[in-house]
C-alpha cells in the first residue's frame, strides 16, 4: 500500500496563518511522516489584503527550510516535500496565472484554489482556460462555503467540468463546526471528492488528522480512503487525473 500524499499543508514557516517557526513545520511534517505521509505539498496562502504572497518569496521561504541544519537533522524523520500555494479565488490570482506565475502543484497540472467562505464565486470561464492550458482546478474544502452546506447543487457545474474537490480531513472531526462535517459527510456520500488532505497548520493538528483518517475509513471503507488519501493526489501531481 502506497503512502498518503498531501495536497493541502501549511508548513512554511511565519508566511501565513501556518506554523509560526521552523521548528514546528519540521515537526508538522515529521507528525504527517508517523501517521502515513510520504509527500507533503506545502500550500501557503496567496490571499489579497491578508498574505500578500508572491511566488518568488514563497520559493525563497521553501528552499530556506530546505536548506536549513534543521532539516538535515531531522531529514530522516521526514516525509518528501514539493511547493504549491493556496490561491483565493479573485482577480490577483487571475493575473498571477494568466503571466504564468501561478503556484501550480509539482508537475503543473493543477492548482489549488479556495473560494470566500459564503459565496460561489461565478468563475466556469476562468476554470476552463486554465484546463485549455492543462492545468485541473484543484478546489479547497468545499464542504466550509455555507451556500454547499445543504446540497452540493452550487458546484455541480464545476464538478462536470472536472474542477477536483479536496476534503478537509478535519472537518469530519468537527474542527469547524457542525455544519461542514454534515456537509463533508454528504459529499463523500454522494462521491464528490476526488482527493483528501490535512490543512494541517500547526504540529497539534496531526492527532485530529490521524482522527478524520479514522473516521473516513469507517464512512466509506478502507479501500475508498485510501483511493482518496494517495491515488487520488499522486493522480493530480502526475497528470493521470481520470475523473
Ligand atoms: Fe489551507
Amino acid at each position: 500500500m502506497k503512502g498518503y500524499v498531501d495536497l493541502h499543508c501549511h508548513y512554511l514557516p511565519a508566511i501565513d496563518d501556518g506554523v509560526r517557526t521552523a521548528a514546528d513545520g519540521l515537526a508538522l511534517l515529521a507528525g504527517l511522516r508517523r501517521i502515513g505521509y510520504d509527500l507533503v505539498v506545502a500550500t501557503p496562502h496567496i490571499r489579497t489584503a491578508m498574505f500578500e504572497n508572491r511566488p518568488a518569496g514563497l520559493r525563497a521561504a521553501y528552499d530556506g527550510l530546505l536548506a536549513s541544519p534543521e532539516f538535515a537533522a531531522a531529514a530522516g524523520q521526514l516525509p518528501h516535500t514539493g511547493l504549491a500555494a493556496e490561491h483565493w479565488c479573485d482577480d490577483v490570482f487571475w493575473d498571477l496565472f494568466t503571466a504564468g506565475e501561478s503556484m501550480r502543484y509539482p508537475g503543473g497540472f493543477g492548482a489549488l484554489i479556495e473560494f470566500p467562505p459564503e459565496l460561489i464565486p461565478r468563475v466556469e470561464e476562468r476554470f476552463f482556460a486554465m484546463q485549455r492550458k492543462g492545468v485541473t482546478p484543484v478546489l479547497a474544502h468545499p464542504e466550509r462555503y455555507s451556500p454547499l452546506y445543504q446540497k452540493s447543487d452550487g458546484i455541480e457545474r464545476m464538478l462536470d467540468m472536472g474542477v477536483l474537490p479536496l476534503l478537509d480531513l478535519m472537518s469530519l472531526t468537527g474542527k469547524y463546526g457542525s455544519a461542514p462535517k454534515r456537509a463533508a459527510e454528504r459529499m463523500l456520500d454522494e462521491g464528490v471528492y476526488f482527493a483528501a488532505c490535512s490543512d494541517a497548520h500547526k504540529p497539534q493538528d496531526v492527532d485530529v488528522v490521524a482522527d478524520a483518517i479514522a473516521r473516513l475509513e469507517r464512512l466509506v471503507g478502507k479501500e475508498e480512503a485510501q483511493e482518496l488519501l494517495a491515488e487520488g493526489p499522486r493522480s493530480i501531481l502526475e497528470g493521470t487525473i481520470d475523473s
